[in-house]
């Protein structure tokens, strides 16, 4: 009786349960680790630090600057943003807790998040914003970002919808992780956007909007 009680459970959760085994089945395997926890490796975080410092320089005049980050996950990219981004700039981190290795529940998989971000929230330098990027995009105002980070929803059109509106919003430097992953659309979605090409460490890509 008890296992049938399981057998139930788990059909009645099956996407979660497989989303989760195949996490885990990636963990247990050791290829692709980086991969199956969402994280970046220790190069691609360089990139992201090289992203960040073109996208933040002394060229490009004072005023308190806006970093956009679309796939928060855990917020570790989220903290190497906020200590490599001089002080005065807001991170804005956008997530609809969708998915995460573990197969935390969309609330739990927030307040895990938040727990991990708190120092930065209190202090205002990190806004978490809980919802699907089109949405944050359809309603974002604010100004010019300085540097949209994407690594949300890798599929083509996702993608492309992200660099088209990071373009018309004037973001300084545009950037994102999977870049030549085969499982995913981003590549094509970078090629089309930037058929000059992107610079890339790892699978970290980023491009300097003004450079042509
Ligand atoms: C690969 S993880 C992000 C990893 C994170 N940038 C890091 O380096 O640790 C992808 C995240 O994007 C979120 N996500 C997926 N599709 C989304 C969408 N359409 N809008 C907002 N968040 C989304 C998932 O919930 C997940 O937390």
């Amino acid at each position: 009786m008890r296992k049938l009680k399981i057998l139930w459970r788990m059909l009645k959760h099956r996407k979660a349960v497989s989303s989760l085994l195949s996490s885990h089945l990636s963990l247990l395997e050791g290829d692709g680790v980086a991969d199956a926890l969402g994280g970046l490796t220790a190069e691609e975080e360089e990139g992201v630090v090289e992203a960040v410092r073109a996208a933040i320089s002394d060229r490009q005049g004072g005023g308190d600057k806006v970093l956009v980050e679309f796939g928060t996950l855990f917020g570790l990219t989220t903290q190497l943003l906020a200590e490599t981004a001089p002080s005065g700039t807001t991170i804005l981190t956008v997530d609809n807790f969708c998915w995460n290795p573990f197969g935390l529940p969309p609330d739990l998989h927030r307040q895990f998040t938040e727990k991990v971000l708190r120092p930065y929230l209190n202090t205002g330098r990190v806004k978490l914003i809980g919802c699907d990027s089109a949405a944050f995009r359809e309603r974002y105002d604010g100004a010019a970002p300085a540097l949209v980070f994407l690594d949300a929803d890798h599929g083509y059109a996702a993608v492309r919808d992200e660099i088209v509106w990071a373009k018309e919003k004037n973001a300084v430097v545009i950037s994102g992780h999977d870049y030549g992953n085969p499982l995913f659309g981003v590549t094509r979605a970078v090629d089309e956007a930037f058929p000059e090409g992107v610079k890339h460490k790892g699978m970290v890509w980023w491009k300097p909007t003004a450079e042509r």
